[in-house]
Order: structure tokens, then C-alpha cells, then sequence
């Protein structure tokens, strides 16, 4: 990890010597885990600039745009491997054999199913609740049915969590999006691949054989692929300080799904389909530009900007090029909402303010419009991402579990409030 130091040294106080910590690749950074003992905190809203672990798994080069899971870019899993093989290649480290991934992939279709008592959730919803609610609720209730699995310091525990989550997310999601519609559940089929079998959960009904469309189970498949990890962003922070309670993975994915369904994360993919409908025609373009450019006014192009990427998302380029072939494949090219997308990048794009705050298309930019055009409704948008970042949670969750270096989660705080007075009776306040 090197030995380079740092000092901070306050006015007219001792210079305290902090190590530097050096990664496999990345910013350095400096190792403050005993600046507490000198009476000191930091001071980060939002954790801007702070590493809250050590991570093997993704890195991101936000200045470059590049996103490596295990090593491998993005460009590479996305064009030549598939969302099992992605998954193997998170949990385990490595991209599986073939007699890995076909034991793999066995395993998690044979997991696919859920407790027939979980059906009963879902009759305490209204009709029209949204599939994120129903998700938070429906698989932190899966904790209830795993007593099997409950020890988080074994392994194998930890191992056959992943498989179940992996595998039955996909199913409550699917549900929640037919009991939205009136429809039955559609019970999954294990001779489907993984995103095959999302869209047969979906859309087929008892009432005729339904065949996912090759075009679409591979851009779903892609979709899960771009959304499947992205080191320590909101949702996975959430996860990580839930499951460093000790608590059941079940209850730690169930934390993550909920800080997901914020637009400023993953609910983002949703609020641009939003946007884009209510910008409604080119000529609308440069009002919404001038709108979000306006600091008194709250509106944000949404799909666009990142805490990290200060280049483009790589995951937005191969996005956008999933999101090309699925219209040309559908006849609808000239598909409304996607003109205005790439109209409204190519002005933001020219656009002082976004270039100067180097605002770029994110992942979320284009997946609603892919979305849309496989005929997924937009409030199951952000349950879609879901799905695929469940894989990374349940990954970050296992590697922060085995890791030694690993606590209980518990930040600090600068105290702004009233200082020490005494209590007043209730006659004596005016
Ligand atoms: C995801 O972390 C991850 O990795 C997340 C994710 C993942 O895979 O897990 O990549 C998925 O969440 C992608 C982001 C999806 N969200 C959106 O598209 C919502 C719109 N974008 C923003 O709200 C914003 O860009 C964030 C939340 C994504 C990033 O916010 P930051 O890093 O806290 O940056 P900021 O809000 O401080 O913005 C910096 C400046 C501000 O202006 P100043 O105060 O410096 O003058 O840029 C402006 C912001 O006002 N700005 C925007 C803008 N995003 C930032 N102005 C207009 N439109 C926008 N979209």
C-alpha cells in the first residue's frame, strides 16, 4: 500500500503525520482512521471526496471514462459475454468455464421460483402501487423464509443468498408489474435464459404461448449487463452500511432497492422518459436547457451529469448504440422520444454550462427509451435496474462481510445546534 505520508497541520496546533494509501489503480488516498484520536474529524456531505472501504471488484475512471468489472471493461463484457457470465464474474472473480457458467446458470434458474406464501404480499397493495414498493417490501419479507441461510459469517450462507436473490428478484419484480396489470403470475420457466425468462414473467398469459422476441432478450440482457455494478454509488453505500450491522442480506438488498428508487439514482431512468415526454417536440429543447441551467429553478436535465464520470458514461455509448438497433429492429427508428433524445444531447453537448460542468449523458439517459421500445411500462423502469444491480449489492455485501478490515458502519458529525441550557417547566415558557 506504499509509505508516502501526509500532514495536516492546524493553526497553532501539533502537524499530525497521516499515512497514504496506494490502490491497484485510482487516486491515493489518505488514511485518517486515527485522525480521532487527535480530537479531529472530516468534514464530507455526501462523501464527495471519501473512500468509505477497499474494493476488488469495479473500478471507474471518471476523467476517462472507463468502467472495469474484475479488470474487464465494460465495452467487452457488454459486446461478448452475457448477464450470467457478468454475474459469475462479480461474486466469484473470474469470467466461468464453460462447466462453471452452465452449473452456475443451472443453479440460479432452479432458484428462480418463490415461497408460494409470498404471493399473499402482494393482495395488501393497491392495485397501483409501484412496482418499487411492492420490491422493498416483497424481498425484505424473503428474510422471513430463509432460517437455512442466516449465519453471514459463512460463506456458503453467504453464497446461497446471492443465488436466491440473483435468481427471485427478477420474479418479484415481474409480479409486482402483473398484479399492477390485473393479470396472473406468470411462474418462471427454467428452460429460458435469465432475461428470456424476465420477458416470459412479464408478458406471457395462461391463454397462449408467448416467445420473448432475440432482439429484445438481448438488449434486456445488455441492460442488465451496463446496470450490474458501479462501485460505491448510493444504493451500494446503503447496502454496505445496512449488512456492517450484521443484519440479513435479504433486509440489506431490500435498504439498497429503496435508496435505488430515488430519481437522483436509479428512479433517473424513469424521470428522463418523464422529461422527454413532457419536453414533447425539438422546438420545446432549449426552454428545458435554459430551465436547467436557471439556479432558482429546481429542474435538472435529468439522464444527464454524474458524481464521477467528468467524461462520458461509457455505459450511456453503449446504451445509446443498444437503443439504435432495438428501433431499427422495431421499424421505429424515427421513434418520437428518441429524436428528441439525441437532439436534446447534441445541444447540451454544445452547451457552455454542461460543457464547463462537464455534464454528460449517464446509463440513464438512454436505458428508459430501450425500455420503452421492449414494451417495458416506465414505473418499471427503476425495477429493472434493480434486477441487475442486485448482483453488485449482494457482491459488495459479501466482500465487505469477509473483509477484516470491516466495521460497523457509524459516521460522525459536525454539531451546529444549541449548546448545553437547562430544561424550562411548562409554565415558564412563553
Ligand atoms: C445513477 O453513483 C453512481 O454510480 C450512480 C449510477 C450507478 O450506476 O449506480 O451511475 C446511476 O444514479 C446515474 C445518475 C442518474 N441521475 C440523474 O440523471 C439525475 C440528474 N443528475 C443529477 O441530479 C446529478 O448530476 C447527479 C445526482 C447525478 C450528480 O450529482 P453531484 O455529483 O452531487 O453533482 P452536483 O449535484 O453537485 O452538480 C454539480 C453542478 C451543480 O451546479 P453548481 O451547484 O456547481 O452550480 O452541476 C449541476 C448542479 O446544479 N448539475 C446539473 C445537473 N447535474 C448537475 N444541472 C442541470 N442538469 C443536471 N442533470
Amino acid at each position: 500500500m506504499g509509505n508516502r505520508k501526509a500532514y495536516i497541520r492546524i493553526e497553532g496546533g501539533e502537524e499530525i503525520e497521516l499515512p497514504v494509501l496506494s490502490g491497484t489503480m485510482g487516486a491515493d488516498v489518505i488514511d485518517i482512521r486515527n485522525l480521532g484520536k487527535h480530537g479531529l474529524f472530516t468534514y464530507d456531505p455526501g462523501y464527495v471526496s471519501t473512500a468509505s472501504c477497499s474494493s476488488k471488484i469495479t473500478f471507474i475512471d471518471g476523467d476517462e471514462g472507463v468502467l472495469l468489472h474484475r479488470g474487464y471493461p465494460i465495452e467487452q463484457l457488454a459486446e461478448h459475454a452475457d448477464f450470467i457470465e457478468v454475474c459469475h464474474l462479480l461474486y466469484y472473480g473470474e469470467l466461468p468455464t464453460m462447466a462453471q457458467k452452465q452449473e452456475f446458470d443451472f443453479v440460479i434458474r432452479h432458484h428462480t421460483m418463490v415461497n408460494d406464501q409470498v404471493t399473499s404480499f402482494f393482495k395488501g397493495f393497491r392495485r397501483d402501487a409501484h412496482p418499487m414498493a411492492v420490491m422493498v417490501s416483497v424481498v425484505g419479507a424473503l428474510s422471513a423464509f430463509y432460517q437455512d441461510s442466516g449465519d453471514v459469517t459463512d460463506p456458503l450462507h453467504r453464497e446461497i443468498s446471492a443465488h436466491r436473490l440473483i435468481a427471485k428478484v427478477p420474479t418479484i419484480a415481474a409480479m409486482s408489474f402483473k398484479y399492477n396489470t390485473g393479470m396472473p403470475f406468470a411462474y418462471p420457466k427454467n428452460s429460458l435464459s435469465y432475461a428470456a425468462n424476465f420477458l416470459h414473467m412479464m408478458f406471457s398469459t395462461p391463454c397462449e404461448e408467448y416467445v420473448p422476441n432475440p432482439v429484445m432478450v438481448r438488449a434486456l440482457d445488455r441492460i442488465f449487463i451496463l446496470h450490474a455494478d458501479h462501485e460505491q454509488n448510493a444504493s451500494t453505500s446503503t447496502v454496505r452500511l445496512a449488512g456492517s450491522s450484521g443484519t440479513n442480506p435479504f433486509a440489506c438488498i431490500a435498504a439498497g432497492i429503496a435508496s435505488l428508487w430515488g430519481p437522483a439514482h436509479g428512479g433517473a431512468n424513469e424521470a428522463v422518459l418523464k422529461m422527454l415526454e413532457e419536453i414533447g417536440d425539438v422546438a420545446h429543447i432549449p426552454k428545458f436547457i435554459e430551465r436547467a441551467k436557471d439556479k432558482k429553478n429546481p429542474f435538472r436535465l435529468m439522464g444527464f451529469g454524474h458524481r464521477v464520470y467528468k467524461n462520458f458514461d461509457p455505459r450511456a455509448n453503449l446504451m445509446r448504440q443498444t437503443c439504435h438497433k432495438v428501433l431499427n429492429e422495431l421499424g421505429a427508428h424515427d421513434d418520437r422520444l428518441f429524436q428528441i433524445a439525441l437532439e436534446l444531447e447534441r445541444i447540451a453537448l454544445e452547451d457552455k454550462y454542461f460543457i464547463e460542468k462537464k455534464l454528460y449523458p449517464n446509463v440513464d439517459f438512454y436505458s428508459g427509451i430501450v425500455l420503452r421500445a421492449i414494451g417495458i411500462p416506465t414505473n418499471m423502469f427503476t425495477a429493472i435496474f434493480a434486477i441487475s444491480r442486485t448482483i453488485g449489492w449482494i457482491t459488495q455485501w459479501d466482500e465487505m462481510i469477509s473483509d477484516p478490515e470491516q466495521k460497523i458502519g457509524r459516521p460522525r458529525q459536525l454539531f451546529t445546534g444549541p449548546e448545553k441550557r437547562d430544561f424550562v417547566p411548562i409554565s415558564l415558557r412563553e
